[in-house]
């Protein structure tokens, strides 16, 4: 089972561990010769607004030892994931940034002004991440692009089309978070299978039913009417986990060993910061260093 990281603690953890993914992918795609060829695309498809979006940050309010409206660590702190793009040194190429909301893509423009010299670079979509990446993974040109694309959702939203559609590029490395438990394992209820609505959005995020044979057992028990069969929930977290690798595995070169789990203050998990790379030849670089960046 992956390491824990638990609290108010997981997105800064989570965000850090991709910031030091970018850093050290561009760094390698401006040394190497070769890889200078491709142009670069950082892609947030669940962008939000520049600022972390997150209740975690116990005090929001200033107080006699702390100005959060100036302090410099504080609000380095606040940067979410598209900011953290924009500052990566050397920069990507280009900048995709995708978001549901309307008053969060007015945010994302004005972020994009704070960095007049990125700012023809950055592409804002307004629409539904699913829709939007999968036809821009189906309309770029991969023997000139390479990217790494940043999944980020609150919960389920994403489609395990979207995810085969980033691994069919063969040319996409993916930083995912996986509602393990702040969605999946809730909807995975003990003595029954799910609902149907919920048993189909699980089919839709892992891209197949046999979720059912994984997680559930038959049984059979005797009533007032005779023998009933029943089905069981037998997975916990390690089996959800296993099973979620299995099926990026299933469509990427390559998929980090060490997923990253995140958990609330209760200690329970609630995210699975995942990565998995899609290109045959840079896939085991890439998976050593994210496997380094997840390592506790
Ligand atoms: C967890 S927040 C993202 C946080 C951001 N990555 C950061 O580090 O600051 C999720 C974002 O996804 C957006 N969102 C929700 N559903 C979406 C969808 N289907 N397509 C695109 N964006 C969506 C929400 O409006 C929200 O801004």
């Amino acid at each position: 089972m992956s390491e824990h990281v638990f609290g108010g603690e997981w997105t800064r953890e989570k965000l850090e561990r991709v910031s030091k993914y970018l850093q050290a992918y561009t760094t390698i795609f401006h040394a190497n010769e070769r890889a200078r060829y491709f142009t670069t695309y950082f892609v947030d498809a669940f962008a939000g607004t520049g600022d972390r979006m997150d209740s975690n940050i116990p005090e929001l309010t200033s107080t006699p030892l702390l100005d959060v409206e100036s302090d410099p660590e504080f609000i380095e702190l606040q940067k979410g994931s598209s900011k953290i793009a924009l500052e990566v040194e050397p920069g990507f190429d280009r900048y995709l940034f995708i978001e549901h909301s309307k008053k969060r893509v007015a945010e994302l423009e004005k972020l994009k002004a704070l960095y007049p010299g990125r700012a023809t670079s950055v592409l804002i979509k307004h629409g539904d991440a699913n829709t939007v990446l999968t036809n821009w993974c189906v309309q770029t040109n991969w023997q000139r692009h390479r990217a790494v694309v940043f999944l980020d959702p609150y919960g389920m939203q994403v489609n395990w089309s979207t995810i085969e559609a980033i691994a069919a590029t063969k040319a996409i490395d993916l930083w995912m978070l996986f509602p393990i438990g702040q969605a999946v394992n809730r909807l995975l209820i003990n003595r029954k299978l799910p609902p149907e609505g919920w048993a189909n959005a699980l089919t839709r995020t892992f891209g197949e039913d046999t979720w059912r044979q994984r997680f559930y057992k038959k049984s059979v028990q005797q009533s007032l009417f005779g023998e009933e069969e029943h089905e069981t929930k037998v997975a916990d977290f390690a089996d959800i986990q296993a099973y979620f690798l299995e099926r990026l595995g299933s469509v990427f070169e390559s998929v980090a060993k060490n997923p990253l789990l995140l958990c609330n203050s209760r200690g329970t998990p609630i995210y699975l910061l995942c990565f998995a790379a899609g290109n045959e030849k840079g896939a085991p670089t890439a998976v050593r260093m994210a496997q380094d960046i997840l390592r506790p």
